[in-house]
Formats: structure tokens, sequence, C-alpha cells
């Protein structure tokens, strides 16, 4: 495995690496991903074995210009057009019908394809100097919290990668919001995007309850973005922090905001904030960050505050939900 600073070189070099069939960790806005040629079924096998990830979770094909989306679906429709007028590139993945070019295990045998394009330089730049769509996941060990450093995929990847590149922090902090588009609008996974802006874009969308079958959100795991320390949600604020920790153990707060005058939270033996001021993409850029350094403090276990589940609150509260355990999405 080679770590470098993401430089036209570097990126050449990964180009490279991708093109013969193996593995590159590279920025996007949101997460880091682990990435590999999406038309080549063994590339794109290595991803799986090098993840963990099981067989029936398909994968994000990334692409740099409108032209391979031609290539890679058997149709556009109007509500697609729009959409991807307005946010592509950017955190949105959007599952069309997919065309023969992509191979099964992409898709984990499904008729359909997730697609999106990357708001981040370096990523284009990658994709466009293979000359092949990427497929990518996030760069972490199946099950775990998603990487927003480079430093987190050599922690949690290391050698099972060729090449990292690096290029800081991530600028979004959750992944894509994932749209299906059949009869219907479905939200298959909130994200980056926030369904209120989809919303006024293309009308209605389905925010599903839990009777999706796996076939229809495949990977969308009950428990999934979890530290290995367990993760509870608190109840609501006017409820008393302090008697929720449990004797003799060392507990960790992730707090959304600082504390005000809030003497209960000294109780706790390490406290992360998410946003200082406030605000919730500051919250959604600092998540993983939080949880991956909770993590590492050898507590028994993290409290988590909740927040409200509007605008990139809804993504926020997925991860968090699922991480606990115990999401109904
Ligand atoms: O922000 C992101 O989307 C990041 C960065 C690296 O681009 N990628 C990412 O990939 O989050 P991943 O593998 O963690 O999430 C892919 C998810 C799958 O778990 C599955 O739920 C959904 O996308 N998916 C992929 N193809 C699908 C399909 N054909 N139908 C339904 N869902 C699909
Ligand atoms: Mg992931």
């Amino acid at each position: 495995m080679r770590f470098v600073v993401a430089t036209p070189l570097s990126i050449k070099e990964g180009a490279d690496i991708i093109r013969k069939g193996g593995l590159v960790a590279f920025p996007t806005e949101t997460v880091y991903g682990l990435g590999a040629d999406a038309l080549n079924p063994e590339a794109s096998a290595r991803i799986f074995k090098a993840k963990n990830r099981p067989e029936f979770d398909p994968l994000i094909v990334h692409i740099a210009g409108l032209s391979s989306l031609e290539k890679l679906c058997l149709s556009v429709d109007e509500r697609a057009k729009r959409l991807i007028n307005k946010f592509w590139p950017g955190p949105l993945t959007l599952v069309l019908p997919k065309s023969e070019i992509v191979p099964d295990i992409v898709t984990a045998g499904l008729p359909t394809v997730a697609i999106r394009m990357p708001a981040h330089p370096i990523a284009l730049e990658l994709i466009k100097e293979a000359g092949v769509p990427i497929a990518a996941p996030s760069a972490n060990p199946f099950g775990y919290i998603s990487p927003t450093t480079a430093w987190h995929v050599r922690e949690q990847l290391g050698e099972r990668v060729d090449l990292i590149l690096d290029d800081g922090r991530c600028t979004v902090g959750v992944e894509s919001t994932i749209i299906k588009l059949a009869e219907g609008a479905i939200l298959l996974r909130p994200g980056g995007v926030t369904i209120e802006e989809i919303e006024e874009v293309i009308g209605r969308v389905e925010i599903p309850s839990n009777n999706l079958t796996k076939l229809e959100a495949p990977g969308q795991l009950q428990r999934h973005y979890s530290p290995m320390t367990p993760l509870k949600i608190l109840g609501d604020k006017s409820s008393k922090i302090q008697s929720k920790i449990p004797r003799g153990k060392r507990v960790g707060l992730l707090a959304f905001t600082p504390p005000k005058a809030d003497p209960s939270r000294q109780a706790y033996a390490m406290v992360e904030v998410l946003t200082p001021s406030g605000d919730l993409k500051e919250a959604a850029l600092n998540l993983f960050s939080c949880l991956y350094r909770l993590d590492k403090a050898g507590l028994d276990i993290i409290h988590v505050e909740p927040l409200l589940e509007v605008g990139l609150g809804m993504a926020i509260m997925d991860r968090l939900k699922r991480a606990a355990g115990n999401c109904k999405l």
C-alpha cells in the first residue's frame, strides 16, 4: 500500500492502478471511497473482499461525465434529468435501470444500477484519467464507521488497498442521498442532499417505513456505521442525563451543541460536540470523526443526544440509529 498526497502525478498513478484492476481509496465530498474499475468484475470483486462486504450489497458507480450515464443506464427519465441538472456533481445517487455492460457483481444481480457524479475535483480527475466508471463504497470495513479522512482509511483498511490518495477532510461528511426512480420516487438512504431539496425539484418522494423488501433496498441494514463501543441514543432533552450514567462505567457523550449550564455533562468521561455553532452542515461534517474519536477512547458506552430529523438532521439521525442498531427506516 502507498499513502500519498493527491497530486496530478499521484492521480495518474491511481488511474493506472484502477485500469489494471487494483484498488484505490480516494476522497469524495461525502466520505472516502474504495474504488475499482466498475466494468471489470474481478476488480469489483476485490472491493467486497477488502471490506468483508456481503455480495448482496450492491455498489455505487461513480462517473465524471454524462456520456457515461447513457452507457450504464437503459433509460434516464424526465425526473432523473431534472435531479441531475440540479444536484450533479454532488451528494445524490440515482438508482436507474442498468445496461448490459454493468457486471452483475456491481449491482448484486439487480436489474438497476446506482450512479453518482461526485463533487470533488480529485475524484472527478481520477475517473477521467482512468477512462472507466469507478465502483466505490465507503472505504471502511463493512458495518464500521465511514471514513472522512485518508487517515481513517489507512487505519481501517491499510494493506488491503493498493493506493490511498489523501486530500484532507471531506466537506459533507455523510454519504450521498440515494433515490430510486421507479413508478414513484423512493428514498433509499437519506444523505447529503436533503429530502426537502429533492421534493422541490420532483415533488413528493416516498419515505419508506420498514416495509421495503431486501431486494428493493439491499444493504440498508439495521445495524451499520457502528463503533465497537456500544452506543445508546438518549431520550428527550428534558430527562436527566446524569441518572443514566451507569455506576463505575466510563461513558462518553456525543453532543449536538456545547454544554450551556449543564452540570450533568461533567459526569461524562469524554464529550464530543458535533457543532459549536448549532449548524446541521457542520454537525454532518463532524459526525464520523467524533464517533471515531469516541470509539478510540476505551469507553464502556457512548451516549448520543438526539436531534430533530429535518434537513440534514434526517441523515445524521439515520446513521446514529443504525450505529445503535435500532433503525426503523
Ligand atoms: O457518498 C457515497 O455514496 C459514498 C461515496 C464513496 O461515494 N459511497 C457509499 O457507498 O456510500 P456504499 O457502498 O456505502 O453504499 C451503497 C449503497 C448500498 O448499500 C445499497 O444500499 C445502495 O447503495 N445501492 C446500490 N445499488 C443499488 C441498487 N441497484 N438498488 C438499490 N440500492 C442500491
Ligand atoms: Mg458504506
